[in-house]
């Protein structure tokens, strides 16, 4: 049993559906395309999961929410796949692929085979047992990475209305998920090993403003330790919670958000990985000609920094993937990738930008004890990174625009006494 295709979409989240809507826009035949997806569901914007999503009042319910509404342009029902001519095969996973064969085997036993392959297969979230915790089979123990995830998150968290729950690492899942399990009347506390929250990009500085915020709306944090086992009742649910440090929280519902992993297995022994990521060149194509990999999963150039990354960011998404469309039906016109980073997140009345990369010497500016302040980084001379809380439209086209631009930085203290007017005068 097989179908063959021109270009065949592994895997069905964001990636995917801008990927759809570009193929679309730049002209692809009925029958030419087909997108694979383990998800049960068309594309949608993952990003509403750890908000709209959870809210207790009119929350976000597909199809509200198919990709492409995250970025204002057309929401892809099933209805438009079909009416393109784009066939969507949907709870399907695929078992293994071949890119000499330019084959994939799906768990259903059927081979689809393709000219050329994108690969969006996102990533998986990581589990507490890869840290030697067991316990996440649990049913109030979530996890939140899709549809399913939150679906569950929502059922455990209207079943513990007033109860506690244990938040788990202190990234983007954590902070989110925070803030909206304290919306749905949930006592929170947040546990994880680092000295302060979004470790990876916050500066202590900045961690400190949202740190105090969450602790006025009741949020506790515990931080610097890791949870070394859970206790459980008769019927297998989580009571309590055991940390490292010897103290013991109880819990009605846990939360884990300890990061991902991307999914590159299908191809390991077959396209050249870099920094966890397939890695692809500035077309987004990989070590094979046939093939390209978007989203979280790629590993690409950033011309900016002179070096590859891989991010786990929507923005590079959205834009990879409309990117490796381009580079696929116009090759000649498409030029390399040269993407600015663009990370962001909205909780509670906050919402902040960052933009290019978190390196070199910090300047923090404005007012920490308000509701807009910012940092900027530097690093040998020039602004390479740039943060902003509670700015206007024209603020953040600011910051991101010197940083594109890679402003030249003389001296620290003059740029962060002028704040925002450095990055407005650019
Ligand atoms: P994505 O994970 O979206 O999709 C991968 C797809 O591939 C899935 O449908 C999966 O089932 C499928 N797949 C994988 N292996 C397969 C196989 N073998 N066979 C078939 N199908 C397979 N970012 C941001 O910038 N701002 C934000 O506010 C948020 N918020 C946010 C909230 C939550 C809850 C999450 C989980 C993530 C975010 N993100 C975010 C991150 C953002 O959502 C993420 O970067 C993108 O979803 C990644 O898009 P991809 O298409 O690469 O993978
Ligand atoms: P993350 O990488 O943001 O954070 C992981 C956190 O896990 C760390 O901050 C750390 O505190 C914690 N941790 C690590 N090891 C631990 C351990 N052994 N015990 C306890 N805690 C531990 O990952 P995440 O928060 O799980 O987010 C998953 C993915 O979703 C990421 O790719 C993220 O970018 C994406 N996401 C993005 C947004 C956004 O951009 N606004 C929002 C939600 C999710």
């Amino acid at each position: 049993m097989g179908r063959a295709f021109v270009y065949v979409i592994l895997g069905g989240g964001v990636a995917a559906g801008y990927a759809a809507l570009e193929f679309t826009k730049r002209g692809v035949s009925h029958g030419e395309l087909c997108i694979i997806s383990e998800e049960p569901v068309a594309p949608y914007e993952r990003p509403a999961l750890s908000k709209g999503f959870l809210l207790p009042e009119s929350p976000a319910r597909l199809p509200s929410f198919h990709t492409c509404v995250g970025a204002n342009e057309e929401r892809l029902t099933p209805k438009w796949y079909k009416e393109h001519g784009i066939e969507l095969v949907l709870g399907t996973r695929v078992k293994s692929a071949d890119v000499r064969r330019k084959t994939l085997l799906t768990a259903t036993g059927e081979t689809i085979s393709y000219k050329i392959l994108i690969i969006a297969t996102g990533a998986r979230a990581l589990k507490l047992e890869e840290f030697g915790v067991s316990g996440s089979e649990a049913e109030n123990v979530c996890y939140l990475r899709d549809l399913a995830d939150a679906n569950s998150l929502v059922n455990v968290m209207q079943s513990c209305a007033g109860g506690n729950a244990v938040v788990i690492g202190g990234g983007y899942i954590g902070m989110e998920c925070a803030a909206s399990l304290v919306i749905n009347k949930i006592n929170v506390t947040m546990v994880f090993p680092e000295a302060h929250c979004m470790a990876r990009l916050f500066t202590p500085k900045i961690a400190s403003y949202y740190e105090d915020y969450y602790q006025s709306k009741g949020v506790k944090f515990i931080k610097g330790t890791v949870l070394s086992s859970f206790e459980f009742d008769s019927s297998g649910k989580v009571t309590a919670v055991n940390l490292r440090d010897g103290s013991q929280l109880p819990a009605d519902m846990v939360v884990v958000g300890i990061g991902i992993r991307p999914n590159t297995s299908l191809f390991e022994g077959q396209l050249t990985l870099e920094k966890g990521g397939i890695k692809v060149n500035g077309k987004l194509q990989t070590s094979n000609n046939s093939v390209y990999a978007v989203g979280d999963v790629a590993t690409f150039p950033v011309k900016l920094f002179g070096e590859t990354r891989r991010l786990e960011h929507v923005d590079s998404v959205r834009k990879s993937a409309k990117h490796a469309v381009a580079a696929i039906l116009e090759p000649e016109k498409a030029g390399e990738f040269d993407y600015l980073p663009f990370f962001y997140s909205r909780v509670f009345a906050l919402s902040w930008q960052f933009f290019g990369d978190n390196a070199g010497e910090v300047v923090h500016f404005g007012d920490y004890s308000g509701s807009t302040f910012g940092a900027y980084w530097i690093s040998k001379g020039h602004l390479v990174g740039s943060f902003l809380e509670g700015g206007t439209k024209e603020e953040y086209e600011a910051i991101a625009n010197a940083t594109r631009l890679q402003a030249a930085v003389e001296d620290l203290a003059e740029v962060g006494r002028q704040g925002l007017k450095f990055a407005l005068t650019v």
